[in-house]
């Protein structure tokens, strides 16, 4: 990756930089992020997107929307309170982002007493550390999945779920990116992933940009290079996985896992801890994210569909356990994920 995804610049009266995703992959620049807005505005339309990335990029925008706080420590806290609650808004599905404004309001707590100067500080480091810690997670997802990329094998993945979607390296894509590192040779198959193309303007680039042989298919392939014997396993990112291992993801995870099933092949999810929410029972109580109908029927600027016609875009569906044959997460594979081995493996 020629630069970060995300990252802070600077001391506290720094900025946030990005990679625009919305431009790649005809075009590649690093966006300056200097205000919670402009944070809201890029989860929003997807400059930054991804579960942990969207995380990480909302701890930093707390720490843009307090900065010019007074330093009196109430006042903080207040700003700190309604950064969060305001970056909430941006996206409903990828749990990731609450996760990482939740750490952040309870580090703030955690340093009551400490003075509001001392705070900001303290959640600098805090959403730096957000960052660090999603990389090297990613990292130990790429080790504890790369024995699943076997020589020779083909693997299919849906969406983005690698170095641009993460702070570096990726979900679905790490044990890809370190099978490679290990010299194995191994084919890929990214399914372009209507609407917004993530897997043939993202998962494309940043494959190719590592070396590794990788085919772009259109959706509706999926089941054709199943068929056809050229698909050993299938990984997938997640954006949420509730207790029991029903997995939120891009919208057509679920019906790539259910042709997976159909035809016999291993269907894999990669996610980090942060991904989890233990507080949710199954995947029917995932919020669903629904996005404007223009994306499907003018998508990237070309009229596709008669005007004013229904459109119905949910932006994820929820792929149930029972269809998935492991979760690779930093703390090792959760094979058939019941609610008892991810509670025994996350703690
Ligand atoms: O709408 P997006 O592009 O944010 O959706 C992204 C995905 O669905 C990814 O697969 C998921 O967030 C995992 S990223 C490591």
């Amino acid at each position: 990756m020629p630069e970060q995804t995300v990252r802070w610049a600077g001391g506290l009266d720094g900025h946030i930089q990005i990679i625009d995703q919305t431009l790649l992959p005809a075009e590649f620049k690093v966006l300056a992020l200097q205000t919670a807005e402009q944070v809201w505005e890029a989860i929003k339309v997807l400059r930054v997107r991804g579960a942990p990335a969207i995380g990480v990029a909302a701890g930093m925008g707390v720490v843009l929307g307090i900065r010019s706080a007074p330093d009196d420590e109430d006042e903080v806290l207040e700003r700190v309170a309604k950064t969060a609650d305001y970056l909430a808004t941006s996206r409903p599905t990828a749990v990731n982002l609450f996760w990482a404004l939740e750490r952040m309001k309870r580090v703030a707590d955690e340093h009551r007493g400490e003075g509001g100067a001392a705070i900001k500080q303290t959640l600098l480091a805090e959403a730096k550390d957000i960052r660090d810690d999603d990389a090297r997670m990613c990292r130990t997802i790429g080790q504890a999945g790369q024995h699943l990329i076997t020589e020779g094998c083909g693997v299919l993945t849906h969406c983005n779920a690698g170095g641009l979607a993460t702070a570096e390296y990726g979900t679905a894509l790490a044990p890809m990116y370190r099978a490679h590192e290990l010299g194995r040779h191994f084919r890929v198959y990214a399914d372009e992933t209507r609407p917004l193309l993530q897997g043939a303007r993202l998962t494309m680039w940043e494959l190719g940009q590592a070396g590794i042989d990788c085919t772009l298919i259109c959706d509706n392939t999926a089941a054709v290079v199943m068929r056809q014997g050229k698909v050993d396993l299938v990984i997938v990112g997640a954006d949420r996985i509730a207790a029991g291992g029903d997995v939120a993801n891009k919208i057509g995870t679920y019906g790539v896992a259910v042709l997976a099933k159909h035809h016999g092949v291993p269907f894999y999810v990669a996610a980090p801890s942060s991904t989890f929410d233990l507080s949710l029972d199954s995947g029917d109580a995932i919020p669903i994210e629904e996005r404007g109908s223009e994306e499907v029927t003018h998508g990237f600027g070309r009229q596709t569909a008669p005007d004013g016609c229904k459109v119905y875009s949910p932006a994820f569906d929820v792929t149930p356990a029972s269809l998935v044959a492991g979760i690779i997460t930093e703390r090792g594979l959760i094979e058939k994920p019941t609610r008892e081995r991810i509670a025994e493996v996350l703690g």
